[in-house]
Formats: structure tokens, sequence, C-alpha cells
């Protein structure tokens, strides 16, 4: 376990606010995770638990404890036939995870390459992109109750993931550690999901259909819509698509014969916020070093010194007019500490 005191958060959030903690605690293990939650509970501040900080913005300096994962290893724990179950460290980037997985010939998580942040916080949001989300492929998270210091098992119903939700965000927000995350993959798959967009042209126009080519495709779809945070920081889709009932999608899109959507079920429409962004002109917006990325409107950039104030600024504004144009209200995906 390492401590540091007055520690800068530039490294750990990807919009790179140049914010401080009170105290950092790096915890390698299970022991250290109880460790350091029993530090932070006696020590009386408030404490909050960073993964790779790719989908927070920081408002402020943090007075309080930031509680940080550095554990890393992934294992084959069961192998039947071609069913393959994997656990990997809440600390490993999940980038690597995928490259891991795809060059073992391991299926199921090719389509989420690329997105940043750690496996420990992929289930929280249940992130998901080109068609796939975590929860097709999650067998198990395990996590320690902080209040006990037991580790408790939950299966993918148990997380009760939804679109961008699980009950880590809700319900157990701030009351688990997770320390692992086990997945049901497929050895050398001979199925792929390659139909959301023009994912299945891409991956043909490389090669033929593989885990190698589709991780490649994603890789190039999104190094062309999306800033590198490494770049320009930024913390991916700012906003949710929200889903609106049919009533009100039929009268904002009678108004709107352009409008793109997709029925999520009888009674509920999922519509681009991207989409509605730019259509109340903000794509390209600059405000100092606040902005909206000139190539996908969901995203909410920093170009420099913004500040988390600012942006959240920003996030208003734009929350603001999309509602009154449209009637829809847009809701934040990024977590606002
Ligand atoms: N669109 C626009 N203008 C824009 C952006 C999008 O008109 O500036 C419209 C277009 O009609 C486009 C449609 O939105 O066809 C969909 O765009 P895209 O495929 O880029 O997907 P998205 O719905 O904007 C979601 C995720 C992304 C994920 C992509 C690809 C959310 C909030 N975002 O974006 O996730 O990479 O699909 O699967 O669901 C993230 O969560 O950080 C993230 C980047």
């Amino acid at each position: 376990m390492e401590i540091y005191d007055n520690y800068s958060l530039k490294e750990y959030n990807s919009f790179g606010f140049n914010v401080r903690a009170r105290r950092f605690i790096s915890v390698g293990n299970e022991e250290d995770i109880l460790a350091a939650a029993e530090q932070a509970v006696k020590s009386g501040l408030k404490y909050f638990i960073l993964g790779a900080g790719s989908n927070i913005l920081f408002t402020s300096d943090y007075d309080g404890v930031i509680i940080n994962a550095s554990c890393n290893s992934v294992n084959i724990v069961e192998e039947k036939n071609r069913n393959i179950v994997v656990s990997a460290d809440a600390g490993l980037t999940w980038d690597s995870f995928v490259e891991w997985c795809v060059n073992i010939n391991l299926g199921g998580v090719e389509n989420l390459s690329s997105i940043p942040g750690t496996v420990g916080a992929a289930p929280v949001q249940n992130i998901g992109a080109y068609g796939s989300e975590i929860k097709d492929v999650l067998r198990a998270v395990r996590a320690i109750r902080l209040s006990t210091g037991k580790a408790e098992l939950f299966s993918a119903n148990d997380c009760r993931f939804s679109y961008r939700e699980s009950i880590f965000k809700n319900e157990l927000k701030g009351k688990y550690f997770i320390s692992k995350v086990y997945f049901n993959l497929i050895k050398n798959p001979d199925q792929f999901n390659t139909q959301y967009g023009n994912l299945e042209e891409r991956v043909n126009r490389i090669g033929k259909k593989s885990l190698h080519t589709i991780r490649q495709a994603v890789m190039e779809i999104r190094g062309e819509k999306l800033p590198d945070p490494a770049i320009t920081g930024n913390a991916g889709s700012f906003f949710k698509n929200p889903v609106i009932n049919r009533q009100l999608f039929k009268s904002t899109h009678h108004k709107n014969r352009e409008m793109p959507y997709y029925e999520t079920n009888e009674d509920h429409i999922k519509i681009p916020a991207g989409w509605l962004i730019e259509e109340c002109g903000w794509k390209g917006f600059r405000d100092g070093d606040a902005g909206v990325h000139n190539k996908q409107a969901l995203v909410l950039v920093n170009y420099g010194n913004a500040t988390g104030i600012e942006i959240l600024n920003l996030a208003e504004r734009i929350i603001e007019s999309v509602n009154q144009r449209f009637g829809i209200e847009l809701k934040k995906e990024v977590e606002i500490v």
C-alpha cells in the first residue's frame, strides 16, 4: 500500500484537470483495500474509489481520501471445450485486457477495444460500444463490502445492468470496492458481432473477419471520431443517449423528420445525443479552453487549461438548449465529483 498526501490527480483524470487529493492511497491487493478503507473511515474524511478517472469530472480539489487499485493480473480460471472463464484484476487497464484476449484468440470483448479506463470501473457503468456491452460477457464481479470487509460475488444478474448503469452506480454506490471481474469468453470464435454502423464494411476492408481485424477496425473508427485523452482532455461521451417515450418521440419526430433513432422496446426510443447537440449548433464550439469536439458532439473537451466548473457550465448550457429545442432532457454520463 502506498500513501501520498496532497497528491496531484492530473494523471488520474482523463480531462487532465490539475486538481489534488488530500490523501491518495494506492492498493495492490484485497487486504490493502480493507486497510485503506479502514484508514479512510477512521480519519473521518470522505473517500472515493477511483479507477483511471476516464469517466470523472473533478470540479475542485478532493478534500478526502482517494483509493486506487494497482493490482493488474489476468488469469484463465476455467476451460470447458471452447468456453473459457477469465479473471482480471480491477487495476488492469481495460484495453490491455482486451488486447490480451484478442492475442490468445478469446472472443467477447473485441468490440470494446480502445475504451479508456480500468477493468474494475468497466462494470460500474456497463461500458458499451459498437453493439456490445460488458454485461453480455460478464460472469461475476468480486467486490469487497467496505463496511464489513467481506468479499462478495455478484452474478451478472445481481449487477442489475442496463444502458450505462449498474447497481454499483446506484443503490450500492461507494459501498463496495470491486477487486476482480470474471468473464465468459469463447476460444477461437466463429461468430462475431459486426452489425453496428459501418463496422462490417470497415472490417472487410482490413481483411478476413477475425478478432484481430475487428479490434483494428474499432480502433480505427474510434481514432477518427474520438479525441485521444493523452492529447486533448476528455471523458468520452459526456451525456447518455436519451431514451424517450413514444408520445414525446412522435411529437418531436414530427417536427424533425431527419432525426435518427433506435427502437429500444415497444414504448421507448433512443435518440443519439450527438445529433441533438449538433443540431443545436454546438459541434466544434469553444469557449476559452472548454469545448465540444468537432467530430463527435457528445464529447466535451479540455483544450488545455479549462476547469471542471467551466466544462460543467458548458454541459448545463447544452442541456438547456437541447431541452428548449427538442423537449428532451440530456443526462450526464460522466460522474461529477
Ligand atoms: N451523431 C451526430 N452528430 C455527432 C455524433 C453523432 O449526428 O456529432 C449521430 C449520427 O446520426 C450517428 C449517431 O449519432 O450515426 C451515432 O453516433 P456514434 O456511432 O458515434 O455513437 P453515439 O451514439 O454517438 C455511442 C456511445 C459511445 C460509443 C459509440 C459507438 C453513448 C453515450 N455513447 O455513441 O460510447 O463509442 O456509441 O458504439 O452511448 C462513451 O461512452 O464514452 C462512448 C464513446
